[in-house]
Protein backbone atom coordinates (compact mmCIF):
# COMPACT_ATOMS: atom_id res chain seq x y z
CA UNK A 1 0.00 0.00 0.00
CA UNK A 2 1.59 3.43 -1.06
CA UNK A 3 0.88 6.04 1.68
CA UNK A 4 2.29 9.63 1.27
CA UNK A 5 1.44 13.17 1.83
CA UNK A 6 1.80 16.78 0.19
CA UNK A 7 3.82 19.49 2.35
CA UNK A 8 2.59 22.31 0.99
CA UNK A 9 2.74 25.94 1.51
CA UNK A 10 -0.51 27.98 1.11
CA UNK A 11 -1.08 31.66 0.26
CA UNK A 12 -3.40 32.72 3.30
CA UNK A 13 -7.63 32.53 1.52
CA UNK A 14 -6.40 31.54 -1.58
CA UNK A 15 -8.49 28.46 -1.32
CA UNK A 16 -8.91 27.26 -4.82
CA UNK A 17 -5.42 27.98 -5.89
CA UNK A 18 -4.23 26.16 -2.84
CA UNK A 19 -6.01 23.46 -3.96
CA UNK A 20 -5.39 23.59 -7.57
CA UNK A 21 -1.66 23.82 -7.26
CA UNK A 22 -1.64 20.33 -5.15
CA UNK A 23 -3.85 18.55 -7.69
CA UNK A 24 -1.60 19.93 -10.78
CA UNK A 25 1.60 19.05 -8.97
CA UNK A 26 0.43 15.17 -8.34
CA UNK A 27 -0.63 14.57 -11.74
CA UNK A 28 0.88 10.81 -12.93
CA UNK A 29 1.68 10.26 -9.72
CA UNK A 30 -0.26 7.04 -8.02
CA UNK A 31 -0.90 6.32 -4.37
CA UNK A 32 -3.48 4.46 -2.20
CA UNK A 33 -3.58 7.08 0.54
CA UNK A 34 -2.41 11.29 0.65
CA UNK A 35 -2.75 13.27 3.99
CA UNK A 36 -2.80 17.12 3.46
CA UNK A 37 -1.61 19.82 5.78
CA UNK A 38 -4.29 20.91 8.53
CA UNK A 39 -6.52 24.00 7.26
CA UNK A 40 -4.36 23.22 3.86
CA UNK A 41 -6.41 25.43 1.34
CA UNK A 42 -8.02 28.15 3.23
CA UNK A 43 -4.20 28.85 5.43
CA UNK A 44 -4.04 28.72 9.45
CA UNK A 45 -4.23 32.26 11.28
CA UNK A 46 -7.72 33.86 10.92
CA UNK A 47 -7.69 36.95 12.05
CA UNK A 48 -10.92 36.01 14.33
CA UNK A 49 -14.16 33.69 14.44
CA UNK A 50 -15.85 35.28 11.88
CA UNK A 51 -12.95 35.39 9.24
CA UNK A 52 -12.85 31.70 10.07
CA UNK A 53 -16.82 31.14 9.58
CA UNK A 54 -16.58 33.34 6.30
CA UNK A 55 -14.38 30.06 5.11
CA UNK A 56 -15.95 27.41 6.70
CA UNK A 57 -18.20 24.68 4.94
CA UNK A 58 -20.14 22.11 6.44
CA UNK A 59 -19.00 18.09 6.12
CA UNK A 60 -19.39 16.79 2.56
CA UNK A 61 -19.83 20.04 0.84
CA UNK A 62 -18.50 23.28 -0.29
CA UNK A 63 -15.53 23.94 -3.44
CA UNK A 64 -13.11 22.15 -1.37
CA UNK A 65 -14.49 18.87 -0.65
CA UNK A 66 -15.89 18.62 -4.11
CA UNK A 67 -12.95 18.92 -5.98
CA UNK A 68 -10.72 16.40 -3.24
CA UNK A 69 -13.42 14.21 -4.31
CA UNK A 70 -12.81 13.90 -7.75
CA UNK A 71 -9.37 13.82 -6.87
CA UNK A 72 -9.79 11.01 -4.74
CA UNK A 73 -12.06 9.47 -7.57
CA UNK A 74 -9.76 9.53 -10.09
CA UNK A 75 -6.55 8.55 -8.05
CA UNK A 76 -8.48 5.91 -6.28
CA UNK A 77 -6.95 6.95 -3.42
CA UNK A 78 -8.58 7.62 0.49
CA UNK A 79 -7.23 11.88 0.86
CA UNK A 80 -7.33 13.25 3.93
CA UNK A 81 -7.45 17.32 4.38
CA UNK A 82 -8.02 19.61 7.00
CA UNK A 83 -10.45 22.16 6.45
CA UNK A 84 -12.89 24.63 8.93
CA UNK A 85 -15.94 22.83 9.81
CA UNK A 86 -19.28 24.86 10.41
CA UNK A 87 -21.81 23.07 12.52
CA UNK A 88 -24.87 24.69 13.29
CA UNK A 89 -23.49 27.34 15.83
CA UNK A 90 -20.54 25.44 16.33
CA UNK A 91 -16.38 26.10 14.23
CA UNK A 92 -14.29 23.20 14.30
CA UNK A 93 -10.83 22.47 13.27
CA UNK A 94 -11.50 19.05 11.09
CA UNK A 95 -10.30 16.91 9.13
CA UNK A 96 -12.10 14.93 6.40
CA UNK A 97 -11.24 11.55 4.98
CA UNK A 98 -12.75 11.36 1.52
CA UNK A 99 -12.99 7.96 -0.03
CA UNK A 100 -12.79 6.88 -3.82
CA UNK A 101 -16.39 6.60 -3.79
CA UNK A 102 -17.29 9.81 -2.44
CA UNK A 103 -18.19 8.37 0.93
CA UNK A 104 -16.14 10.26 3.93
CA UNK A 105 -15.72 10.85 7.80
CA UNK A 106 -15.02 13.97 9.88
CA UNK A 107 -12.88 14.32 12.75
CA UNK A 108 -13.15 17.41 14.69
CA UNK A 109 -9.36 18.14 16.71
CA UNK A 110 -9.77 17.31 20.22
CA UNK A 111 -6.68 19.63 22.04
CA UNK A 112 -7.08 23.61 20.86
CA UNK A 113 -3.58 25.16 20.10
CA UNK A 114 -2.92 28.39 21.53
CA UNK A 115 -5.22 31.03 19.50
CA UNK A 116 -6.99 28.37 18.19
CA UNK A 117 -9.40 28.47 21.61
CA UNK A 118 -9.99 31.90 20.52
CA UNK A 119 -11.62 30.77 16.80
CA UNK A 120 -12.90 27.35 16.99
CA UNK A 121 -14.74 25.08 19.10
CA UNK A 122 -13.29 21.85 21.03
CA UNK A 123 -14.06 18.78 18.78
CA UNK A 124 -17.31 16.69 19.61
CA UNK A 125 -16.41 13.50 17.49
CA UNK A 126 -13.76 11.95 19.42
CA UNK A 127 -10.63 9.10 18.44
CA UNK A 128 -12.27 6.46 15.88
CA UNK A 129 -10.85 3.64 13.47
CA UNK A 130 -12.42 3.03 9.88
CA UNK A 131 -11.75 0.52 7.20
CA UNK A 132 -9.80 1.61 4.14
CA UNK A 133 -8.69 -1.06 1.31
CA UNK A 134 -7.79 -3.86 4.04
CA UNK A 135 -6.42 -1.22 6.44
CA UNK A 136 -7.17 0.11 9.40
CA UNK A 137 -7.48 4.16 9.50
CA UNK A 138 -6.91 6.62 12.28
CA UNK A 139 -6.88 10.60 12.47
CA UNK A 140 -6.03 12.84 14.67
CA UNK A 141 -4.79 16.96 14.00
CA UNK A 142 -1.51 18.82 14.80
CA UNK A 143 -1.28 18.97 18.73
CA UNK A 144 -3.49 16.56 19.76
CA UNK A 145 0.30 14.44 19.45
CA UNK A 146 1.10 16.57 22.76
CA UNK A 147 -1.42 14.47 24.17
CA UNK A 148 -0.27 11.03 24.27
CA UNK A 149 -3.68 9.89 24.71
CA UNK A 150 -4.96 10.17 21.31
CA UNK A 151 -2.40 8.19 19.51
CA UNK A 152 -2.71 5.33 22.10
CA UNK A 153 -6.66 5.72 22.11
CA UNK A 154 -6.28 5.26 18.03
CA UNK A 155 -3.98 2.42 18.27
CA UNK A 156 -6.30 0.82 21.43
CA UNK A 157 -9.24 1.13 18.39
CA UNK A 158 -7.23 -1.31 16.15
CA UNK A 159 -5.66 1.68 13.92
CA UNK A 160 -3.06 0.59 11.70
CA UNK A 161 -1.76 3.98 10.08
CA UNK A 162 -2.77 7.51 11.80
CA UNK A 163 -3.40 10.22 9.74
CA UNK A 164 -2.12 13.29 11.14
CA UNK A 165 -2.45 16.71 9.44
CA UNK A 166 -0.65 19.28 11.09
CA UNK A 167 0.39 23.54 10.82
CA UNK A 168 3.20 22.45 12.91
CA UNK A 169 4.93 25.59 14.43
CA UNK A 170 7.03 23.74 17.62
CA UNK A 171 9.99 22.05 16.71
CA UNK A 172 9.36 19.33 19.02
CA UNK A 173 7.13 17.23 17.19
CA UNK A 174 8.46 15.52 14.09
CA UNK A 175 11.11 13.58 16.79
CA UNK A 176 7.83 13.29 18.82
CA UNK A 177 6.58 11.51 16.09
CA UNK A 178 9.24 8.69 16.21
CA UNK A 179 8.21 7.90 19.87
CA UNK A 180 4.67 7.91 18.93
CA UNK A 181 5.07 5.66 16.08
CA UNK A 182 7.39 3.25 18.12
CA UNK A 183 5.31 3.27 21.57
CA UNK A 184 1.92 2.38 19.74
CA UNK A 185 3.35 0.27 17.34
CA UNK A 186 1.46 2.06 14.14
CA UNK A 187 2.88 3.98 11.11
CA UNK A 188 2.22 7.80 11.18
CA UNK A 189 1.80 10.02 8.97
CA UNK A 190 2.15 13.75 9.86
CA UNK A 191 1.37 16.25 6.67
CA UNK A 192 2.90 19.65 7.81
CA UNK A 193 3.29 22.78 5.84
CA UNK A 194 6.28 25.48 5.56
CA UNK A 195 5.78 29.02 4.86
CA UNK A 196 4.86 31.93 7.31
CA UNK A 197 1.64 33.75 8.56
CA UNK A 198 1.41 37.45 10.26
CA UNK A 199 -1.94 38.10 9.91
CA UNK A 200 -3.13 39.04 13.84
CA UNK A 201 0.06 40.67 14.35
CA UNK A 202 2.06 37.97 15.85
CA UNK A 203 3.73 36.16 13.10
CA UNK A 204 4.05 32.33 12.88
CA UNK A 205 6.16 30.25 11.57
CA UNK A 206 5.39 26.80 10.18
CA UNK A 207 8.20 23.95 10.77
CA UNK A 208 7.51 21.80 7.35
CA UNK A 209 9.52 18.22 8.33
CA UNK A 210 6.29 16.04 6.97
CA UNK A 211 7.11 12.37 7.77
CA UNK A 212 5.89 9.37 7.59
CA UNK A 213 7.26 6.87 10.78
CA UNK A 214 6.67 2.83 10.98
CA UNK A 215 5.54 0.83 14.12
CA UNK A 216 9.25 0.13 14.55
CA UNK A 217 9.98 4.42 14.93
CA UNK A 218 11.73 4.25 11.27
CA UNK A 219 11.57 7.57 9.60
CA UNK A 220 10.38 6.44 6.58
CA UNK A 221 10.39 9.37 4.40
CA UNK A 222 10.58 13.25 5.22
CA UNK A 223 10.94 16.33 4.10
CA UNK A 224 13.14 19.43 5.36
CA UNK A 225 11.90 23.01 6.56
CA UNK A 226 11.76 24.42 2.78
CA UNK A 227 10.72 21.69 0.50
CA UNK A 228 7.29 21.44 -0.60
CA UNK A 229 6.04 18.47 -2.59
CA UNK A 230 4.98 14.49 -1.93
CA UNK A 231 6.84 11.90 -0.28
CA UNK A 232 5.43 8.40 0.07
CA UNK A 233 6.06 4.82 1.24
CA UNK A 234 5.07 1.28 0.09
CA UNK A 235 4.44 -0.52 2.95
CA UNK A 236 2.03 -3.52 4.58
CA UNK A 237 -0.02 -1.96 7.13
CA UNK A 238 -0.18 -5.52 8.74
CA UNK A 239 3.08 -4.82 10.63
CA UNK A 240 1.24 -2.70 12.55
CA UNK A 241 -0.96 -5.45 14.14
CA UNK A 242 1.88 -6.99 15.53
CA UNK A 243 2.66 -5.85 18.71
CA UNK A 244 5.54 -8.07 20.56
CA UNK A 245 8.12 -6.11 21.74
CA UNK A 246 9.69 -9.74 23.12
CA UNK A 247 8.45 -13.25 22.91
CA UNK A 248 7.11 -12.12 26.79
CA UNK A 249 5.92 -8.90 25.72
CA UNK A 250 2.93 -7.38 23.98
CA UNK A 251 2.67 -4.04 23.69
CA UNK A 252 -1.14 -3.45 24.25
CA UNK A 253 -1.86 -6.59 26.51
CA UNK A 254 0.92 -5.60 29.12
CA UNK A 255 -0.53 -2.29 29.73
CA UNK A 256 -1.76 -2.26 33.47
CA UNK A 257 -4.60 0.03 33.46
CA UNK A 258 -5.38 -0.30 37.33
CA UNK A 259 -2.06 1.63 37.83
CA UNK A 260 -2.37 4.35 35.73
C1 LIG B 1 -1.23 23.30 15.78
O1 LIG B 1 -1.91 22.54 16.47
N1 LIG B 1 -1.61 23.70 14.60
C2 LIG B 1 0.07 23.77 16.26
Amino acid sequence: MIISLYQNNPRFGEVRQNIEDIIDNLKGINFDLLVLPELFATGYQFKDREEAISFADSAGEGETFEKIKKFAAEKDALIVYGFPELKGDKLFNSSAAVLPDGSYHIYQKTHLFFAEKEIFDPGQTGFFVFDYKAARIGMMICFDWRYPESARKLALLGAQIICHPSNLVLTTCPEAMITRALENRVFTITADRIGKEERTGKALKFIGRSRIVSPDGEVLAEMDDRQTGLIAADIDPYLADDKSITPNNSLLDDRRPEYY
